[in-house]
């Protein structure tokens, strides 16, 4: 099924990222959460929907008072002809004005919309002035991120978070600082991976992220796996240093597995002056141009050195003698990689060039083509987070030693 949570949207429920959570999940992100010593007294649901994750911590603490906030007037009527005890329905954006709780709850909970949208000025100062650690290039922002600040600016310590979130969050390089955040300063941090089947009308690579905002901790942070029933199947517990390169289980249990130290491994391809560039044309257009040009499939067939014969026409990106080439896309190509050691060709959008500086070549290539190099690549594009490689995630890949 269509990911249902992208940029463009074909209706309001799709732009507002109307995907409701169930109760098996809800359940468990309720589970997850720190009780505070005298209990939840109250809750604050942000972009609440039909009401699943107010309904489940409820079903475990019926005497928390909680706030449902809604922006679709639709659903606010849903959730207000069925009054429930100790429930309030306020109808707000959360990403426009002032809307706060008057005090901080002892529970914020988050189901938010995974797109991007535009973001106001006021919204991109706030998140820029927020110490949670991202500051927004451009004019879009990811809605879990902009609900993520809005939760975090309204939390007091002690304030409990329980999230469901998108996993460039969880692994994208450019919210590193979120994560060293979030791995610093919440106390009993778990985050937990959901299958990608576990909504209905959307197949997304999501996680839950629970934990106490609190100062300074030092302790581990849980990452779990969890089936569609809301089974634990899988745990492992990390450092914040590790947490800042990810917090998805799937890339640590790879980097478990190919026994490296990543604490130790400070160069990447970018520090070494790598430029990463996707092909100008997918496969088909360049076969309707009649022009030849490297795919994915040569990776196949012609991995190692190779030798490019589809010139040099004007308006494409070209491969030359130096450069290295790997798939973008693909999980079986993916692990693959060529080194052009001669003559220049076109090659398509689904393979990047790599262009690195005569005196890191031999260090990136022996990287690239080493089983680490392989492994950590199939860890980030074949594993929860992405089915392709991003060229900031691919900036960050850590150097073998020399
Ligand atoms: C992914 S759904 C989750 C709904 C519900 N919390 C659940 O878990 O089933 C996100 C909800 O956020 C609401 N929403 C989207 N943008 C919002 C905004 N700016 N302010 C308040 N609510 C918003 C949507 O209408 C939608 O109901």
């Amino acid at each position: 099924m269509a990911d249902l949570r992208y940029r463009r949207a074909r209706n309001l429920a799709d732009s507002y990222g109307q995907v409701f959570t169930p109760a098996v999940v809800a359940d468990l992100l309720i589970r997850s959460l720190p009780v505070p010593v005298d209990g939840v007294r109250s809750l604050l649901d942000l972009g609440a929907g039909q009401g699943a994750l107010t309904d489940a911590a409820h079903r475990a603490h019926p005497a928390a008072r909680a706030t449902l906030l809604e922006l679709d007037p639709v659903l606010v009527r849903g959730l207000t002809q069925k009054p429930k005890r100790n429930r309030r329905v306020v109808q707000a954006d959360l990403l426009q004005g002032q809307w706060r709780p008057a005090t901080a709850p002892s529970w914020i909970l988050s189901n938010p919309p995974f797109g991007h949208m535009a973001v106001t000025e006021e919204l991109a100062s706030e998140v820029a002035q927020s110490a949670l650690g991202f500051e927004p290039e451009g004019t879009w922002l990811r809605g879990d991120v902009a609900f993520l600040v809005k939760a975090w600016n309204m939390a007091a310590k002690g304030t409990s978070l329980g999230f469901i979130v998108a996993s460039p969050i969880l692994c994208d390089p450019i919210y590193s600082g979120i994560r060293s955040t979030l791995a610093r300063e919440m106390g009993e941090l778990v985050v937990t991976q959901l299958p990608e089947k576990v909504f209905d009308r959307a197949q997304v690579c999501a996680h839950m992220i629970s934990g106490r905002k609190a100062v300074a901790r030092k302790r581990g942070i849980v990452l779990r796996k969890a089936t569609v029933e809301g089974e634990i199947v899988d745990e492992l517990v990390i450092d914040q240093v590790a947490a800042r390169a990810s917090l998805d289980i799937d890339y640590h249990r790879t980097i478990e597995r190919l026994g490296v130290d990543l604490s130790r491994m400070r160069e990447t391809l970018s520090s070494a002056g790598a430029l990463i560039t996707r092909g100008s044309r997918s496969n088909a257009d360049y076969k309707r141009l009649g022009l030849e040009a490297f795919h994915t499939t040569d990776l196949d067939v012609r991995g190692g050195d190779v030798h490019l014969t589809g010139g040099e026409p004007t308006g494409h990106q070209i491969a030359r003698a130096g450069d290295m080439l790997i798939a973008r896309v693909g999980s079986r190509c993916i692990a693959r990689q060529a080194r052009v050691d001669g003559g220049a060709g076109p090659y398509t959008d689904s393979v990047y060039r790599v262009t690195v500086p005569l005196q890191h070549r031999q260090r990136v290539w022996k990287t690239l083509s080493s089983s680490f190099g392989t492994e950590w690549r199939l860890a980030h594009a074949a594993g929860s987070c992405a089915k392709h490689l991003t060229v900031q995630t691919l900036a960050s890949m850590p150097l073998l030693p020399a």
